[in-house]
């Protein structure tokens, strides 16, 4: 079923479709097998094949956050990687009172004040790199442009941008004095290697050496290795999600309609459509029951975050639920959730002016979370045109209003699933 598309993202269906249909092949082209064999089973919120439990549902995912006791440390989980890689507590492998006490610790670093904070760090990221976009802009070779050509309009790689604009934001929130782009490559190198180790599938000989190596890596950047896993989440997800709800916007005609007040409630729905992290390798600690299935201590549980998010539908039937389905649920929720959305939200603002057409996309097949290893894109004015007005920028130096609350800003219409 397609809703009406209406208000200030209004665009073509067509356009819509292309969005959608490009994001999906970064998705399904990354694990074929797995994401194939996930999509085919949607329909229901709870399959069980063997031993393994494919929990799609959004209550039903929720629930196994919130009230089946999960082993942390379990081997084929991402806690379970955390904890064989490095000396573990790293979050995701803790529980209890040592989980809530590194909770309250990282709360001062990602908390209410964190954007404000980091804000100018990214926004330098983002005035540095997008301005060779401007089409009035002079050539490489200082010339002016001749108002016609468009072949010679300088492009951006947003997954590079997206990878320095990670670095500088974690290298800050690590205090990591090392080139943020040696960062966030490290970071991203721990998690291809690692993500084999707990994705479902087979894995590589050698792998966990690979994996060993990588983690090694990573953390001899950083001044206290507790830092390696915050490192990991945070760039990881931010490289797969910002170029893939760019891309989104620009397949989708939305950059009109962009402004401050709407960019947050946008930023939040692109991150529903493309679940950037969309599966959450998990095992039970106790038996329980999920949506009427029994689930036994020991089963593997593959959370379906895409499907949570009904990423696939025009209406979820739970809105709030399914926006934060994407980040998690319960006492490990993404504690960089109004990061992630303040950061897209500034980077689409800062692209609209633009107007940017996509002009090569090529698909990651190593790295840890589907994405891109190249976007590329244009302005997409006529050359000479200038940019309507410069970058917009949000109000104030806080959270936008509508980021982060718990219940998730309302959908903006236009954003709508042919
Ligand atoms: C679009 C961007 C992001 C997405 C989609 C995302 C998604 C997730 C998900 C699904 C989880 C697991 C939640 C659960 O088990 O219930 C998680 C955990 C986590 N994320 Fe994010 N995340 C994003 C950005 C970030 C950023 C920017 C940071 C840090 C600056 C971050 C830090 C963390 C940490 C530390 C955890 C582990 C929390 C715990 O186990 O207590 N994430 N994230």
């Amino acid at each position: 079923m397609t809703a009406p598309l209406v208000g200030p993202y209004a665009t073509p269906r067509r356009a819509q479709r292309t969005a959608r249909r490009r994001d999906r092949r970064v998705y399904l082209r990354s694990h074929p097998v797995l994401f194939a064999l996930l999509a085919a089973t949607r329909r229901r919120p709870v399959v069980r094949i063997g031993r393994t439990v494919l929990v799609h549902g959004t209550e039903a995912y929720r629930e196994v956050l919130t009230r089946v006791p999960l082993d942390r440390t379990a081997e084929g989980t991402t806690g379970g990687a955390a904890a064989r890689l490095t000396d573990g507590g790293l979050l995701f492998d803790q529980d209890g009172a040592g989980h809530r006490a590194a909770r309250r610790a990282l709360s001062a670093d990602l908390g209410s004040g964190a954007v404000a904070r980091l804000r100018p760090l990214w926004q330098g990221v983002l005035d540095e790199r997008l301005a060779v976009l401007d089409p009035a802009g002079p050539t490489p070779d200082g010339r002016p442009r001749d108002g016609r050509a468009t072949v010679d309009l300088p492009t951006v790689d947003l997954v590079e941008l997206a990878r320095e604009l990670a670095g500088v934001t974690t290298a800050a929130l690590t205090a990591c004095a090392a080139d943020p782009l040696l960062l966030a490559r490290a970071a991203a190198d721990a998690a291809a290697a690692t993500a084999r180790d707990h994705l479902p599938g087979p894995r590589r000989p050698g792998s966990a050496d690979a994996a060993a190596r990588a983690a090694a890596g990573l953390t001899a950047l950083l001044p206290d290795s507790l830092d390696a896993m915050l490192a990991v989440a945070a760039v990881n997800t931010t490289v797969a999600a910002l170029p893939r709800a760019a891309a989104w916007c620009a397949d989708a005609g939305l950059w009109a309609g962009l402004t401050p007040a709407t960019a947050p409630a946008l930023a939040a729905e692109l991150l529903r459509l493309t679940a950037p992290s969309p599966v959450l390798p998990r095992v039970a600690a106790a038996d329980a029951t999920v949506a009427g299935c029994p689930v036994a201590r020991g089963d593997r549980l593959v959370l379906v975050a895409r499907h949570a998010a009904r990423a696939q539908d025009d209406t979820p039937a739970d809105p709030a639920a399914a926006t934060q389905a994407v980040f998690g649920a319960g006492p490990h929720a993404c504690p960089g959730a109004g990061l992630a959305r303040a950061q897209l939200a500034d980077l689409l603002l800062a692209l609209a002016p633009y107007r940017p057409v996509v002009v090569r996309a090529r698909v990651d097949r190593r790295s840890a979370l589907p994405g891109y290893a190249e976007l590329r894109v244009r302005a997409g004015l006529p050359a000479g045109a200038g940019p309507p007005s410069g970058p917009a920028r949000p109000s104030g130096s806080g959270l936008p209003s509508g980021i982060g609350l718990p219940s998730g800003p309302a959908r903006p219409p236009g954003t709508e699933a042919p």
